[in-house]
């Protein structure tokens, strides 16, 4: 039986490398968790949030639904808050329309415009869009406006993330 000895420069050598690794470790570990922490929280923001707007009091006019939730973004903490243009179609199925314009981002208004009743009109460059949020072709948006997933619980409205919208054929 052999018996190898570890020389003063190897135990120096294999004791600073663990040490070092360590120590390595553990300054990485937060840092990769940091980085990686929001990718964890999208997956979860694909979570339904909880309007005040109750499920029998829609019509099948077009109204505004302003919501708040709190959102976490890596370690900080805020309230978001988001609006929908809520009806019920004549099939009774409930549309939540995004309010930004798909043009520049400005907020659309149902009604917004006199000489354009019955549809949402963007007042930054005079947009317009039909009822199903289909954008009027001949004014600047070249995008119908989005559309919000919705959800009922408890006899409220939930929504969910914006997404393109599929009112519009
Ligand atoms: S931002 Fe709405 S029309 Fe330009």
């Amino acid at each position: 039986m052999s018996k190898q000895r570890v020389s003063r420069r190897q135990f120096l050598n294999y004791t600073l490398t663990g040490v070092g690794g360590f120590m390595a470790a553990g300054m990485l570990m937060p840092m990769v968790r940091f980085a990686v922490d929001p990718i964890l929280s999208a997956e979860a923001a694909g979570d339904f949030k909880a309007t005040k707007q109750k499920i029998d009091e829609i019509t099948e006019k077009p109204v505004r639904v302003d919501f708040t939730y709190e959102q976490k973004d890596a370690w900080y903490t805020s309230d978001v808050t988001q609006t929908a243009w809520v009806y019920k179609d004549n099939k009774g199925e409930i549309v939540a329309l995004s309010p930004v314009c798909k043009h520049l981002g400005c907020t659309v208004n149902w009604d917004g415009d006199k000489s354009n009743p019955n549809m949402f009109y963007c007042p930054c460059h005079g947009g317009l869009y039909e009822k199903s949020g289909k954008n009027v072709p001949g004014t600047p948006p070249t995008a119908p406006l989005d559309s919000y997933p919705v959800k009922e619980k408890d006899g409220l409205l939930y929504l969910g993330k914006p997404e393109p919208n599929k009112f519009v054929k």
